[in-house]
Order: structure tokens, then C-alpha cells, then sequence
């Protein structure tokens, strides 16, 4: 294991997040859609790793709230069942567990009913009187999307909201994406959501924006001085962004086929990542000015045309096929999914940032379900050199450095280099230095979801979405779907199911004279 004692033992610590040891005033949670997969899967062992770790007030509580009739003794089996299966890298003690679980309530109501949010209103209050604190609450939508407008409208008529709250008793919102299902929808939910609540009270998540090595782009790029005169126009060729998954749809079928691949990732986790790649710095390391640079690259891309075809967006569905030697059907058979949909399980495209830094740059994004493997990684191709010293008749050209960021797994940055071969003759090869996070820190990168609900407790809106951002996105994804719904196609190019994709993807690089890559190749893929 390399040694870096010494480089750690002078890490800086930014003003921005919490504090690693500092603890949120106390709170209720509340959990609408409390009985769903979300909340089983990710946001109950997140809390719970939180708890585990000091890192939430002892008079914290939660209160879960969804339409089954479940009483409190159900939910605390039901959650610490969650916590058990779900939690993962870390051990889960049994006393904790039951401590936590002592700390957990349920309700049951429907998600537009007033009387249910007035009742929840002094059910809120008493415990907090009893317990001598304010009652902050952060609410949290779990639900499904059709009932986060009901959700904040009667947040805010029975004044749970507290609309402009900036000290205690706070109240915060926590939105769950899909933040609307195009642009109209997405600024109908933002007038909702603006109606009962002022910004500053909203977190609109996503929950790239809690993983480490996302948060590791800016890093990389502002705390270090050797990248940034080099991360224009003038040194990089293109940029290659890729988000691949090896598993299918699973359970999610019916939403996924309304859904399909532009909306699930494309509009939300991979805008993200163009944002921190190509953004300005910004002023400081607050929200709004780290959200106003992500608005900036978002105006600034250059819009796609609403048609059908490869100019728009090249979209393809996975067919049968075998992944990592198991067989799985293709997606047109999967449980929930129409027999005809038209539905992307893939897409793939090519943009622009029209600003200084980035003109004529293409980032071309790829996303797709049951792909070869799961993979997120950005790539920064350089220009190539001159050929004029090593690239002699006969000679393969000297290939261009690429330094990659792999957001997971075996998260880590890779610089690709060329080196001289040993020996008498001048023959060059390329070299990756890699730097993996796992082998270099101990401790495992905290869940994205532990983050995330932390800067919520904190009131810190830095990692997630913005009204105008979200908007921005929606408006340069618009297109795109105006596009796809133009497509009378009865059937989309299949890929089978373990493979990189259609060949419909590798043509729109081809065209280019470039083609997909990944730096940090994991095992068993082409
Ligand atoms: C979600 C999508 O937002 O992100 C899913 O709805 C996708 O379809 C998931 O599988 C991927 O997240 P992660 O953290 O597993 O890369």
C-alpha cells in the first residue's frame, strides 16, 4: 500500500459542508412514501449509518408516513429488516439498531389530505415540547412523482412548511428526482414547490451529487494548478462521458418505460457531470456560487435539434443476451414494460458548451442499461502532438494523454502518458499512473445518501439542484424529447444485452474520426 501519511496529514478542510464531527440541531424526519423501495433501500440505511455514527442528535426521530395501514411496531421490524439487508460496508450493531429503531414512528395517511398534514402538524409539535426543542423538520418525498405536488401543497396550507424559515423551528424539503417528466412539468413542480416553500428550504436531490469522486471533479480541477491551463479549448479534443450499468430494469419497468434513458439519467446525472467538468470556478465554494457556474455551462450548450435521428439523440434498447455469463431477456420482455414500447434502455449523443472556454469541443455522453459493465467515467482526451518527432512513416501516430476520472467502481483518476519503451530502438508506449481512492484511504466513501440527507440536516444546498438549474437542464433535454416523440419507429436498434451498445453509437463517433473508450477498463470487457 503506498505510503501517504505524510500528504494527508496536511489536508486542508473547505468551508463549505459540514463539519466531519459536527452535529445537526435536532430534527424529525419525515419520510412520505415511508413503505416504499426507496425509503427501504437507501434512505433507511443511510440514516441509520448516520445514527451509527454520532453524526445525528440523540433527540433525532423520524416519522414515517405512507397510505398502508402499518403501526409503529411494523415499521421498526420493517426498517430494521431495511438496515440489515441494505446497509452495506459497514457493520451494523445490534444495540444501535434497536436504539435507532426506539427513535422511529409511522403514520398513515393519503398524500393530499389536509386533515393528515394538520394531525402530522401537532403530532410534530407535541413531541417537540415534550422534549423541550424546536420542532425543525425536514420532510422528505419518497413518493411516487405524481404525488409530490399534492405533497408541498398541503405542506404549505397546514403551515408545516413554514415558508421562509431561516432559524429554528426550520422546516426543509427534500425532493426526490424525477423532478417533472419534461420542461412544462418541471416548472409547474417548481411553482408548486415555490408556493409553499422559499428556496433556500428546497433540496432538490440527486444523488450523483453525493458521491465522492463527483465531488472529487472540482478538487481535481481548482485545487490543483497543473490541470486548469490545459482544460480549454486550445488543449483538449473532446471529452467522453460515460454512464454504463450492467443490471436491467429489475422492479422499476412501468416507470422506466415512461421514463426511458434521456429522462432517467441523461437530464439529471449526466448534466451534472458536464456542469463540473466544463464550469467556470466558481467565486467561492457557497451554494449559490457553484450553482450559478452550473447554470452557466447549462445556458450555455448548444441546443439539439428536435428531430428523429442521429443529428438528435441516438436512442437503442437491449436485446437478450449474456452478462457476466448469465443470460438475461431482453428489455422488451421485462416485467412492466409494453411489448412495443419505444422506450430507450440506451442513448448516446454529442454536445456543445458555446462559451470561450470550450468552443468546438465535442463531449459526447453515453449512457445505457445492460451494458458489458458497470461503469461511470469522464474522459478528457488532449490534442494530439505534432507528428513531426515520433510519428515516422511507418509508425502509428503518437496517441493524444487522456487523463480519466472513474466516478465508480474502483473509483480513481487515471493519466494516460506515453513513455519510452526500454531499449536501444525509440519505441514509444503509452503508460496509465493510476491513483485509486481504496488503496490510498482506508475508509470507505460514505454513501452518497448519508451526504446528501447531512447537508440537509444542515441546511447546506450545495449538492443538490437549484430551480433555475433544473429548468435549464429540462430546457436543453426539451428538444430532444419534442424529437424522440416524432419518431413513428416501431422499433428501436437493439443492442444485445452485455454488449457496449448499438453500432448506431460507434458510428456517431466514427464520423468524427474518434471512438468510445475507457481509460480504466474493467476486467472481462472489450
Ligand atoms: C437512478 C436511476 O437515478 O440512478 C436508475 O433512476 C439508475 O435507473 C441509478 O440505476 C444509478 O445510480 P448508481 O448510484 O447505482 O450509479
Amino acid at each position: 500500500m503506498p505510503d501517504n501519511t505524510a500528504a494527508r496529514s496536511t489536508a486542508s478542510t473547505f468551508p463549505s459542508g459540514p463539519d466531519a464531527k459536527a452535529v445537526p440541531e435536532p430534527f424529525t424526519l419525515v419520510i412520505f412514501g415511508a413503505s416504499g423501495d426507496l425509503a427501504h433501500r437507501k434512505l433507511l440505511p443511510a440514516v441509520f449509518g448516520l445514527w451509527q455514527d454520532g453524526l445525528l442528535p440523540p433527540q433525532f426521530s423520524l416519522l414515517g408516513y405512507a397510505r398502508s395501514p402499518t403501526g409503529d411496531d411494523e415499521f421498526r421490524r420493517g426498517a430494521a429488516d431495511a438496515v440489515a439487508k441494505f446497509t452495506h460496508g459497514r457493520t451494523v450493531d445490534p444495540k444501535t439498531l434497536e436504539a435507532f429503531a426506539s427513535r422511529l414512528h409511522y403514520a398513515v395517511g393519503g398524500y393530499d389530505d389536509l386533515a393528515c398534514f394538520q394531525a402530522i402538524r401537532r403530532r410534530l409539535e407535541d413531541e417537540a415540547a415534550r422534549e423541550h426543542r424546536p420542532p425543525n423538520t425536514l420532510f422528505y418525498l419518497a413518493t411516487p412523482p405524481e404525488a409530490f405536488g399534492p405533497v408541498v401543497r398541503r405542506l404549505g396550507e397546514s403551515g408545516l412548511s413554514r415558508r421562509g424559515a431561516a432559524a429554528a423551528p426550520w422546516s426543509r424539503v427534500v425532493i426526490e428526482k424525477p423532478f417533472g417528466s419534461d420542461l412544462a412539468s418541471a416548472r409547474t413542480l417548481n411553482g408548486k414547490v415555490r408556493a409553499a416553500f422559499k428556496e433556500h428550504q428546497v433540496f432538490r436531490i440527486d444523488h450523483y451529487l453525493g458521491k465522492e469522486t463527483v465531488q472529487n471533479i472540482l478538487v481535481l480541477r481548482f485545487a490543483n494548478s497543473i490541470f486548469e491551463p490545459l482544460w480549454n479549448y486550445k488543449y483538449v479534443d473532446h471529452v467522453q462521458i460515460t454512464v454504463a450499468e450492467s443490471g436491467g430494469v429489475e422492479q422499476r419497468g412501468p416507470y422506466y418505460d415512461r421514463a426511458g434513458a434521456v429522462r432517467d439519467i441523461m437530464q439529471n446525472h449526466m448534466m451534472q457531470l458536464v456542469c463540473l467538468v466544463a464550469m467556470e470556478s466558481p467565486l467561492s465554494l457557497a451554494a449559490d456560487s457553484v450553482r450559478d457556474e452550473k447554470v452557466k455551462v447549462l445556458r450555455a450548450l448548444r441546443p439539439i435539434p428536435a428531430v428523429c435521428g442521429p443529428e438528435g439523440v441516438i436512442r437503442a434498447q437491449y436485446a437478450a443476451g449474456e452478462v457476466r455469463g448469465k443470460q438475461v431477456q431482453g428489455y422488451l420482455r421485462e416485467p412492466g414494460v409494453a411489448p412495443d414500447s419505444t422506450a430507450e434502455t440506451y442513448a448516446a449523443m454529442r454536445v456543445f458548451i458555446d462559451n470561450w472556454r470550450w468552443s468546438g469541443v465535442p463531449f459526447y455522453l453515453r449512457t445505457g442499461k445492460r451494458m458489458a459493465a458497470r461503469v461511470t467515467e469522464i474522459a478528457v482526451r488532449f490534442k494530439p502532438i505534432p507528428q513531426v518527432l515520433f510519428g515516422a512513416p511507418g509508425r502509428s501516430p503518437v496517441e493524444p494523454n487522456t487523463l480519466a476520472m472513474r466516478i465508480q467502481p474502483n473509483e480513481g483518476i487515471t493519466l494516460r502518458f506515453q513513455v519510452k519503451v526500454p531499449g536501444p530502438a525509440m519505441q514509444i508506449e503509452p503508460f496509465q499512473m493510476d491513483f485509486g481512492y481504496a488503496e490510498v484511504f482506508e475508509r470507505a466513501a460514505p454513501e452518497a445518501y448519508e451526504r446528501l440527507l447531512l447537508d440537509a440536516a444542515h441546511g447546506d444546498p450545495t449538492l443538490f439542484a437549484r430551480g433555475d438549474e433544473i429548468e435549464a437542464a429540462w430546457t436543453f433535454i426539451q428538444p430532444l424529447l419534442d424529437g424522440i416523440k416524432q419518431c413513428l419507429v416501431q422499433r428501436l436498434p437493439q443492442y444485445p444485452a452485455g454488449s457496449w451498445g448499438p453500432k448506431e453509437a460507434d458510428a456517431l463517433m466514427e464520423v468524427d474520426g474518434r471512438r468510445w473508450m475507457l481509460v480504466r477498463r474493467p476486467t472481462g470487457t472489450r
